[in-house]
């Protein structure tokens, strides 16, 4: 790849970003894009028909995908995946949130999801997006609609430094009594029920008696941008680790044909320890790919050859250095932005990547004309962990832990390189071309 004067898909990653305010909405931003390239949907009950070259798509809990264009080749040849995940972390709606506060404030209760830096949540225009269940006919499957409001509801105002000047010395945080965002003025306690509830409803037009439940979670309003003097960053939030699902997904809408079935797996809640049945650590993915096996005409050997012969790139953000903390990277592998995609190693296997799996890797991005780059924890930092080896508890597969650098992981809004985006789906790309 020569080096891209051209960001070609700076501009529709910061579109993609925006619409994906939160899981259930980065689900339905990937669904539209896959739709619009014709791929049909199949639903899990009913029976599959799969045709070679045919392109298909599965969601499971309105949060997570798994796309495929099925193999032109024999099913025991296998599968090229690239995985990522929808969620990231931030703060959920309790049930029962309203609380009156002084100063005939109301405020929201909530529960942190996943590991956010705390901080970074002050102070911002917040806003409210998620899922909705409605009751319908049958109480066993109740409708399910997103929702998303989109302009500026809530804050979460930092307490001032006059009522505490050891603030910027270090300031713990309670999740429960700091990080509670206001959402109005009321009046009086009265006007405070179902505050929330009336306002669903009507964004969504239904009848207040008629909403079951909600998974609703904070976003922040402020859109993506470019900073830099040139360009040379990307600020958003939730980058770690939608820019990845992003990639993948765009690898797979611009690779050309393939005799392996090529699939990306978007999974729910890695933030949480992917424990979930739309997280990795369920079957969900060795139940979609032995079923594609199996509709294509293989049989249980097939599939067993089709594993051994399969690859998948796990894809999520790494640490780049930073430039006021460099002491934090390894001596010899601290990767920066704008280097290239990043082969992540663990001497303790907390991510897939061995010897063999991070060559595979290598050399396709020599074939892409990408740069590479590698992450290794600073060996008395513990560092993180993703899917990868979570995945391989369900199914044996070769495979590379990866993702683009980030500064700010887990911060309301992260910071990568433009150039790095491109590099990956050029990496990605080159990956599908088989
Ligand atoms: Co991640």
């Amino acid at each position: 790849m020569s080096k891209p004067e051209a960001l070609l898909h700076i501009d529709d990653l910061m579109t993609f970003m925006d619409a994906s305010s939160v899981n259930f909405l980065a689900i339905q931003t990937i669904r539209r894009r896959l739709e619009a390239a014709d791929f049909e949907r199949l639903d899990q009950s009913e029976q599959w028909h799969i045709e070679p070259g045919g392109k298909y798509y599965v969601i499971k809990n309105d949060s997570a995908i798994f796309a495929f264009v099925a193999g032109s080749g024999t099913p025991a040849e296998g599968f090229r995946i690239i995985s990522a995940h929808s969620d990231s972390p931030g703060f959920r709606i309790k049930p029962n949130s309203e609380i009156a506060a002084p100063g005939k404030t109301l405020k929201l209760n909530t529960e942190v999801y996943g590991g956010p830096i705390l901080y970074t949540w002050f102070d911002r225009p917040l806003s409210i997006a998620g899922r909705v269940i409605v009751r319908s006919n049958d109480p066993l499957h109740p409708d399910h609609h997103l929702v998303k409001f989109e302009r500026p509801l809530l804050t979460i105002p930092h307490l001032a430094i006059h009522f505490n000047r050891a603030v910027n010395e270090g300031n713990s945080l309670s999740r429960q009594k700091d990080m509670l965002p206001v959402i109005a003025l009321i009046n009086d306690a009265a006007e405070r029920e179902d505050y929330l509830l009336n306002m669903i409803a009507d964004q969504l037009g239904a009848d207040k008696a008629d909403i079951i439940d909600f998974d609703l979670s904070l976003y922040d309003t402020t859109p993506a941008c470019l900073v830099g003097a040139n360009d040379e960053f990307i600020t958003s939030g939730r980058l770690d680790d939608l820019s990845m699902a992003y990639s993948a997904m765009t690898a797979l809408l611009e690779s050309g044909d393939c005799r392996m079935t090529k699939v990306i797996a978007v999974f729910d809640n890695e933030e949480t320890g992917s424990g979930t049945k739309q997280g990795a650590a369920s079957p969900e993915l060795d139940y979609m790919l032995r079923r594609i096996c199996t509709c294509l005409g293989g049989r249980e050997e097939d599939y067993m050859r089709a594993v051994a012969n399969s690859f998948m790139v796990s894809a999520d953000n790494a640490h780049g250095i930073h430039p006021n903390y460099p002491e934090k990277q390894d001596p010899t592998n601290h990767p920066r932005l704008g280097g290239g995609p990043v082969i992540k190693i663990n001497a303790n296997c907390k991510y897939m990547t061995d010897a063999d799996s991070a060559a595979v890797f290598r050399v396709i991005c020599e074939q892409a004309d990408v740069p590479y780059q590698y992450f290794v924890n600073h060996s008395d930092v513990a560092g993180g962990s993703t899917l990868g080896n979570i995945l391989t508890s369900q199914i044996p597969l070769r495979g590379v832990d990866m993702g683009a650098a980030l500064w700010a992981m887990h911060s309301v809004r992260e910071t990568a390189s433009t150039l790095d985006h491109e590099y990956t789906i050029a990496a990605f790309n080159e990956f599908y071309n088989c």
